[in-house]
């Protein structure tokens, strides 16, 4: 299959790309890297510098590259930014999903599988969640993906494309081949700052809020493999095969753990300290958020290989060793 990779150069979008490769599919990556570098991008995928939010140029190469189906990541993934540039994520998250559903019509491309987040349930009632959840996102990072979920709904409704978004949990980890992992600048995410506080000697990781209604006071999290959330894009493009309409998957390991048990894990894994300090709880933070992804098991027939949080945590150390010694150049967001 030729695949396009919208956002291929990004943490969950390389991954994919690799894992697209790995299945024997031609890749076509379309990134713009303004948030990420072409250093982790497959050196036998094809690459085109172009924003999503370029209609025209897009269907231009849909139509040259014959691709068959997309795989869409592009996009901004910052629940603090957000909050302060909301105009951005919808010009991004929204208004580049809508030019890219467009150039797939003009150009007759039909499968898309869409980098969705448990972002859209906000601050959810009941755990573990389904896909039938309310949707009430609480910042407009999750209102982004959100929106853009309905009007990829509305698209397929009109019998314009087939459709499946993926909503990730928490992704962690790093390709195991070290070909790709994540690098985010700034760095916002637990388990990266976790290696650099305690690989790096920067400042002690700040543990956001310990005053949760939680086991041990702090937030309640499902950890998901990066390589297990690529493998579920690429049964999820088979699965369009016999399936139009549009349809939602959670994608999550099923197990919650609390800020203070993945520190506590670390320490085990690693073997060393992982120096914290007890800080203010972080705006828009959910106090627990754990995957039901039956649904992805049960149709897709995913299955979980690599998300046990030792091995996330060992993978996401050896990845940051690998980066340190490489230096800063960055595979970027998602
Ligand atoms: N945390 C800390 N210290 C840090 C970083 C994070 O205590 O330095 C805590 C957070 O407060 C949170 C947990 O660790 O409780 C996980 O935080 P991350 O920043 O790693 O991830 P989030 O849960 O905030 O983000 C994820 C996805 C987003 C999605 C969001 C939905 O990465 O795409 O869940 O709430 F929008």
């Amino acid at each position: 299959m030729r695949i396009l990779v919208t956002g291929g150069a990004g943490y969950v979008g390389s991954h994919a790309a690799w894992g697209a490769i790995d299945a024997g599919h031609e890749v076509i990556i379309a990134d713009d890297l303004s948030l990420s570098s072409d250093r982790f991008i497959p050196p036998s995928a094809s690459f085109v510098r172009i924003s999503i939010e370029h209609r025209g140029a897009l269907a231009d190469l849909m139509r040259q590259a014959q691709v068959d189906a997309v795989l869409h990541f592009a996009g901004l993934s910052r629940v603090g930014e957000s909050v302060a540039q909301p105009d951005q994520y919808f010009r991004t998250n929204v208004g580049g999903t809508l030019s890219l559903l467009e150039a797939m019509r003009d150009a007759n491309v039909q499968r898309i599988v869409f980098s969705s987040s448990a972002a859209v349930y906000g601050a959810p009632d009941r755990t573990p969640i389904r896909e039938d959840a309310p949707i009430h996102p609480v910042n407009p990072y999750g209102d982004s993906k959100a929106i853009a979920e309905t009007i990829i709904r509305r698209f397929s409704e009109r019998g314009w494309i087939r459709a499946v978004a993926l909503r990730y949990f928490n992704a962690a980890g790093a390709d195991e081949q070290l070909r790709t992992g994540e690098a985010h600048f700034p760095e916002t995410h637990l388990i990266p700052n976790m290696c650099a506080a305690s690989f790096a000697s920067t400042l002690p990781l700040q543990v956001f809020g310990d005053d949760y209604e939680t086991r041990d006071g702090t937030c309640v999290r499902d950890y998901v493999h990066v390589t297990d959330l690529a493998i579920a894009h690429l049964l999820a493009l088979s699965w369009l095969e016999d399936h139009a309409g549009f349809h939602t998957f959670n994608l999550g390991s099923e197990s919650g753990y609390t800020v203070g048990e993945v520190l506590a894990e670390a320490q085990r894994a690693w073997g060393i300290p992982v120096p914290h300090v007890v800080s203010p709880r972080r705006a828009g933070d959910p106090p627990i958020l754990v995957a039901d992804s039956t649904s992805a098991e049960r149709d897709l027939g995913w299955r979980r290989e690599h998300s046990d949080l030792p091995n996330i945590l060992k993978s996401a150390a050896n990845w940051f060793h690998h980066l340190q010694g490489v230096g800063p150049d960055s595979p970027g967001e998602v």
